[in-house]
């Protein structure tokens, strides 16, 4: 069958049989991806055709390549509409334009800010030349070129991704119970939530990271998977049990969506530290094995004892940055001075002599401060100003409140049959079905952002 659009007596039969019942079901457009009369500002077009289904109809500088479709009467020169067909395509950010008067077809492609003629027939050609139409505007060839695209910057991002360096975090207090290990979760999770590639190290070995992270759910001895595959075994010398990061690392069980990598701890860090300490390089060790991770995270962050002993130098000694979560009591202040100390005789220089520089210290956390209104009015502002005079440490700019969701977060447990089993969840799992949690959420979620901004990670 033959069809001739030069038989079209008018602007409308154009419109009819050249482009709604030829072009546009030939070119592969069904009827719920392309529009008549679309009306955007001042601009009224007469075809617009989209690759891909969009709902709503949005035109922005995402719309997805499409095709505007303009029929003129067949005594009209088509010369006099290429440029408000050019109008159309630039203002309107289209990737290419037909324009036909049924005796001729003409193609537009947008180049910048003008358009640049890329086919042209008579009409009476136009089942001859068919295929060559498809190739430029037929909806399987458009959609594909947006694939192809779609990749190439999914690709340049991640090359750009990549060329930004790992970044470890220690969360550090000489003091006990001032929400190190709440912090170094919810941070993981705040982070694994914007797109990061998180590791997430437990180095005390009161394990309280490998239970928040959802890895301690035996109930028996005989199921503990942990004891001969943790941390330890990253900072041990030699022999078969000097494993790798690889070796070790798990991954988070219901704790967070998307889930992070985590290094467990074990209780019997503790009896095995004087073996640790026998030798020096156990302290330099981790950071070594990092450095072979580098590539396949963004941000290591590191909950640690609270202590001055192996287990808190390896950890400072691997990070880049310092947080220091305080409750800004007086006794906290006083563990301040301590952590300085530690890091200016011990830390510094076990870094000095692997070539690291000095450990920055991001600042003091202010956590589990106290909602209450006359607190925060009066004494929380001078707590805080202490921080910097006196003890001559920068302060983050967010905090976190003490908040009851927080400590129920981790504690949540699933009842199974007659064992109550740790279901612990973080505060961004838990806020989804506990509406009394999206505040602390949200201060996590901020947290989150001030990190990322103070490591020049975007
Ligand atoms: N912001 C907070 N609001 C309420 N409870 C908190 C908060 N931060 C920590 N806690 C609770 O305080 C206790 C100690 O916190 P934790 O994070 O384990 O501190 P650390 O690791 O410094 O010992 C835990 O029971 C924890 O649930
Ligand atoms: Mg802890």
């Amino acid at each position: 069958m033959l069809f001739n659009p030069e038989l079209c007596r008018n602007e409308s039969e154009v419109e009819s049989k050249l482009i709604v019942q030829y072009l546009l079901p030939q070119l592969g457009y069904t009827p719920d991806t392309w529009h008549q009369e679309v009306a955007v500002g001042s601009i009224r077009l007469d075809f617009l055709a989209f690759a891909v289904q969009v709902v709503p109809l949005v035109l922005d500088a995402n719309s997805p390549l499409s095709v505007v479709m303009e029929a003129k009467h067949p005594k009209q020169n088509l010369n006099h509409h290429v440029p408000r067909l050019r109008h159309y395509l630039t203002s309107l950010n289209v990737g290419y334009g037909l324009l036909t008067n049924g005796r001729e077809i003409r193609i537009y492609e947008k180049v910048n800010s003008d358009v640049k003629l890329v086919f042209q027939c008579a009409g009476k050609e136009v089942e001859a030349k068919l295929e060559d139409i498809k190739d430029l505007i037929g909806r399987d060839s458009l959609k594909n070129r947006q694939l192809k695209k779609k990749l190439e910057i999914q690709v340049l991002n991640r090359e750009q991704e990549r060329q930004l360096p790992m970044k470890t975090i220690a969360i550090y207090h000489h003091k006990g119970g001032v929400g190190k290990t709440t912090v170094a979760v919810n941070l993981a999770a705040a982070l694994s939530n914007q797109g990061k590639r998180v590791l997430l190290i437990d180095l005390d070995a009161q394990a309280n990271t490998t239970f928040a992270t959802g890895l301690i759910k035996f109930q028996f001895e005989e199921d503990d998977d942990l004891k001969e595959r943790n941390v330890f075994h990253l900072l041990d010398a030699g022999g078969e049990n000097n494993l790798l990061i690889s070796d070790v690392v798990r991954k988070s069980n219901g704790f967070n969506q998307p889930e992070v990598d985590v290094i467990p701890s074990h209780i019997t860090l503790i009896e095995r530290q004087p073996k640790l300490a026998m030798y020096g390089a156990s302290r330099t060790r981790l950071a070594k094995k990092l450095e072979l991770v580098k590539d396949i995270y963004d941000v290591v962050i590191i909950d640690t004892p609270p202590s001055l002993d192996l287990y808190a130098s390896a950890s400072l000694t691997a990070a880049d940055y310092l947080i220091i979560p305080s409750d800004l009591k007086p006794f906290s202040n006083q563990g301040l001075v301590s952590v300085k100390n530690f890091i200016k005789t011990e830390i510094n220089e076990n870094r000095e002599n692997m070539g690291k520089q000095a450990i920055r210290i991001m600042g003091v956390l202010p956590s589990k401060i106290s909602n209450n209104n006359q607190y925060i009015k009066y004494t929380f502002p001078k707590h805080r100003s202490v921080i910097p005079e006196r003890y001559q440490l920068p302060l983050m700019d967010n905090m976190i409140t003490e908040r009851t969701a927080l400590s129920h977060c981790i504690n949540k447990t699933l009842v199974v049959g007659n064992l109550e089993i740790p279901d612990p969840k973080s505060i961004f799992e838990f806020a989804r079905y506990e509406s009394s949690a999206s505040q602390a959420a949200f201060e996590f979620e901020s947290l989150g952002l001030e990190v990322v901004r103070k490591m020049e990670l975007n």
